[in-house]
């Protein structure tokens, strides 16, 4: 882990930020109203839904920290509270978390703009609190410090450069940045992971909402670009998504699912067969199952006359039994029993039961929530 120190513009002398204290700071954003994360995000901020069995933010801060960057301010919105209960003061992760409330979803600069007092004269990395990298951010980091530009962004190809802010290249240098263009100049979308310095600030005093009414982190770089200050790009060589719709959460539990190395905390009786990777956190506890890696069990789940299969996630206190399961995502304290069907390419939230064999009449017994979307098998 790099120290906080290295975290600091070589160049602080001709830092055209002037910034005095140098130390970068960062800054996540936590705000927004989640709407393609619908049911989830009834009830949870999108940026706590889980990725093995973890907050999608969590991952942004372990980032920052291990870039040095500790000093990390997080802009809340509606779902402050739970942000709060899940982040606290930033002390498990070896940071020191500043919360800055944001009254309305205005746009990601104006975000930036109400941070401005927590930012002083530091340089920043901004971070979207949903964007989720595989690997984390560290080279970048420390390539914005040693180049001592104002700003630097990073680009990953998309299927769907309408959906994001795209960016075009005249000559080898980045040219123009464009939000979700209906007629995208290129495929190279800018994730949501800016570098930035003070000059940032000059160009979103200016700044006018977009036409959805927000200030768009797009324009302001746009603007950078326009007054002639040094904005670098660099393609990210590395899995990058943004986990704004169910199928990216599963893409990128799958992903780090990859990523893990095997360990038993639970129990696992003699009748059972475990495939490595399996992470078994204290207290879980496997009866008559075959589990497959790459799998996470939380805390003091039971795992019961199952088939739990690659790259699945079920968080602390649920129980799951008589079924077969894979490529899925189960939050906390859920039940499943007695499902006939193998259960494929889902994400089940908090608190849910879902059981077989106990419908009255060979129908099914349904409560579920505005959103909830369930896909059945024919026959
Ligand atoms: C935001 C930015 C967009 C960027 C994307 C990355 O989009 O406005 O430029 O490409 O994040 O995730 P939003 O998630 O607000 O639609």
């Amino acid at each position: 882990m790099t120290t906080a120190a290295t975290a600091t513009r070589k160049t602080a002398g001709a830092d055209p930020a002037g910034g005095a204290d140098g130390a970068m700071k960062g800054l996540i954003l936590s705000g927004g109203k989640g709407s393609r994360l619908r049911p989830f995000t009834y009830t949870n901020a999108k940026q706590l839904v889980p990725i093995a069995n973890r907050p999608v933010i969590f991952y942004a801060i372990d980032q920052l920290v291990e870039c040095g960057v500790t000093d990390i301010g997080i802009v809340v919105g509606d779902t402050a509270e739970q942000v709060k209960a899940a982040v606290g003061d930033g002390s498990a992760f070896g940071a020191n978390v500043t919360y800055i409330p944001q009254d309305a979803p205005l746009g990601i600069a104006h975000a930036v703009k109400i941070a401005r007092g927590f930012l002083g004269a530091s340089p920043f990395t901004l971070y979207l609190g949903d964007n989720f990298v595989l690997g984390g951010i560290r080279p970048y980091v420390e390539s914005f410090l040693a180049s001592g530009c104002n700003s630097q962004i990073l680009l990953h190809p998309v299927a769907d450069p309408q959906s994001f802010g795209i960016a075009q290249f005249v000559d080898g240098k980045i040219a123009r940045i464009v939000e979700k263009p209906a007629d995208p100049p290129s495929n190279l979308a800018v994730i949501g992971v800016y570098m930035l310095d003070q000059t940032v600030f000059n160009v979103i005093e200016d700044l006018q909402p977009s036409a959805r009414g927000e200030l768009e982190i797009t324009d302001a770089l746009q603007g950078l670009i326009d007054r002639g200050l040094d904005v670098r790009a660099e393609v990210l060589d590395r899995y990058w998504i943004d986990t704004g719709k169910m199928d990216d959460i599963l893409n990128a539990n799958r992903m780090v699912l990859g990523t893990i190395e095997h360990r038993c905390q639970g129990e696992v009786d003699e009748r059972s067969r475990v495939y490595e990777p399996v992470v078994l956190e204290p207290g879980s506890r496997v009866v008559n199952s075959v589990l497959r890696g790459p799998i996470i069990i939380g805390a003091g789940t039971e795992i019961i006359d199952s088939y739990i299969g690659p790259s699945t996630s079920i968080d602390h206190g649920c129980r799951i039994r008589g079924c077969r399961m894979e490529n899925s995502v189960v939050m906390e304290d859920t039940v499943i029993e007695d499902i006939h069907w193998p259960i494929v390419q889902s994400l089940i939230g908090r608190c849910v039961e879902l059981r077989g064999g106990h419908a009255a009449g060979g129908g099914y017994s349904l409560t579920l929530g505005d959103h909830s979307r369930i896909e059945m098998p024919d026959g």
